[in-house]
């Protein structure tokens, strides 16, 4: 496994997600205000780049006619067909067993942001 540089700390702003090619990969770099994960930039349904998407939240599991939002941030939505994705495990939240993209290792090493691949 190697470490890459891809940013340094503060150069990616909260909520937003810097896009580079990585060992011929292209992955988003995304800054939820806390941590920092790095995702494949292509979506598991019909191969759109994913991280151009929005970094959302979503509804959570209720009782019937109840509506609560929540996970503001953690989730990732497909520019093309709206399908969501946990940031933090790469897993589709329709059907978590069948899809997921691939999430990378984050580490942060004297102010520098290194995904490991
Ligand atoms: S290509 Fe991502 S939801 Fe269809």
């Amino acid at each position: 496994m190697i470490k890459h540089e891809v940013a340094e700390v503060g150069e990616i702003e909260k909520g937003s997600c810097k896009i580079m090619k990585i060992e011929g990969r292209s992955i988003g770099i995304y800054f939820d205000g806390e941590n920092y994960h790095a995702i494949r930039n292509v979506c598991p349904h019909e191969q759109a780049e994913l991280c151009k998407g929005k970094f959302t939240g979503t509804t959570l599991t209720s009782k019937p006619h109840e509506y609560i939002y929540g996970m503001e941030g953690e989730i990732l939505v497909c520019p093309w067909h709206g399908w969501e994705f946990d940031v933090k495990t790469g897993k589709s939240l329709a059907d978590p067993d069948r899809y997921r993209v691939k999430i990378y290792d984050v580490s942060v090493e004297d102010n520098r942001i290194l995904v490991h691949i």
